[in-house]
């Protein structure tokens, strides 16, 4: 596994998203990622499966410190009398005294944003959150955070695949010292159907979802969280880090950028250019 050292910290550069997996289901799979070698776990107080990635979690009897758990609050929730309170449920639905990392889910035009920011901070010095970001953040309201409010942001989570241009983004976290957390990375089967690259998975003997995946860790300020129920699929997501792609493979593939946003559902902000 291969480490990002961002403001200090060292944060596994492959994580596993959760999405979707839920119940005994979602027990089963977070502990099959956990026995794989995966040790940075995406959730989200919508997906409602805070209570199976903490089952996971606990039973795994891995030492807290060598996890990295994310959570994320609901846009309606964002009030400063709903958060905390939510998120302490969240704590005890994961069976911790904390989450590694705490994200806006999306951002909420109804709340200001230095609100929002100020109660996240208020969360992370009672300790709730060692740290704290943001997701689904266009690049406007990101430096408004960061500069007009002096927000001490670990990430931006947006989606981040081949197909959808996230350089600028990319550029500006890296002037933060701020990482990229890569949602959909596997761009909803469109990767694995792409001939560029069926092309370069044929010449490394790798399959199209490795190989997009090594393209996302291959970028310094990146990180992508893939979710799979199945642990074959588990297993040859994590299975990325014992081949490289050439700079001419990370080009071609950057090459495929265009219009490719794959989540922008009704209560999107307005995206930047991609
Ligand atoms: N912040 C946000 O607003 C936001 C939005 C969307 C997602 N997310 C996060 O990002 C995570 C990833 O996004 P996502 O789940 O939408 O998309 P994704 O990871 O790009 O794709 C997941 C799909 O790919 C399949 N898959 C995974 N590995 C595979 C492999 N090696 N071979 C073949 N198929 C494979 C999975 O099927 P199987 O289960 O059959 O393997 C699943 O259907 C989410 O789970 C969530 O944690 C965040």
């Amino acid at each position: 596994m291969l480490y990002r050292t961002i403001k200090g910290l060292s944060i596994p550069a492959l994580g596993l998203g959760t999405f979707g997996l839920k119940g005994d289901d979602g027990v089963r799979a977070v502990r099959d990622a956990l026995e794989i070698g995966y040790r940075h776990i995406d959730t989200a107080q919508f997906y409602a499966n805070e209570d199976a990635v903490g089952e996971a979690l606990s039973g795994s009897g891995l030492a807290r410190e060598t996890l990295f758990v994310t959570t994320k609050v609901w846009p309606t929730n964002l009030a400063d009398d709903k958060a905390p309170a939510l998120v302490e449920e969240s704590l005890r639905k994961l069976k911790t005294e904390y989450v590694d990392l705490l994200l806006i889910h999306w951002p909420n035009p109804d709340i200001p944003v230095g609100q929002t920011l100020a109660l996240f901070k208020g969360m992370k010095e009672r300790g709730l959150a060692r740290n704290i970001g943001v997701s689904n953040f266009p690049i406007a309201l990101l430096r408004e955070a960061l500069e007009t409010h002096g927000a001490d942001l670990l990430v931006n989570q947006v989606e981040y695949h081949p197909f959808l241009n996230q350089q600028p983004m990319i550029d500006t976290l890296a002037q933060h010292d701020m990482l990229l957390t890569a949602y959909m990375p596997l761009a909803k089967g469109r990767a694995a159907a792409d001939p560029t690259i069926q092309a370069i998975a044929h010449t490394h003997g790798k399959s199209p979802q490795q190989v997009t995946l090594r393209w996302l860790v291959q970028q310094d300020q990146v990180v992508p969280i893939p979710r799979s129920s199945r642990v074959e699929n588990l297993k040859a997501n994590f299975d990325i880090f014992d081949f490289a792609l050439s700079s001419e493979e990370m080009s071609r593939i950057s090459a495929l950028r265009g219009g490719g946003r794959l989540a922008n559902p009704a209560w999107a902000p307005a995206w930047d250019a991609a």
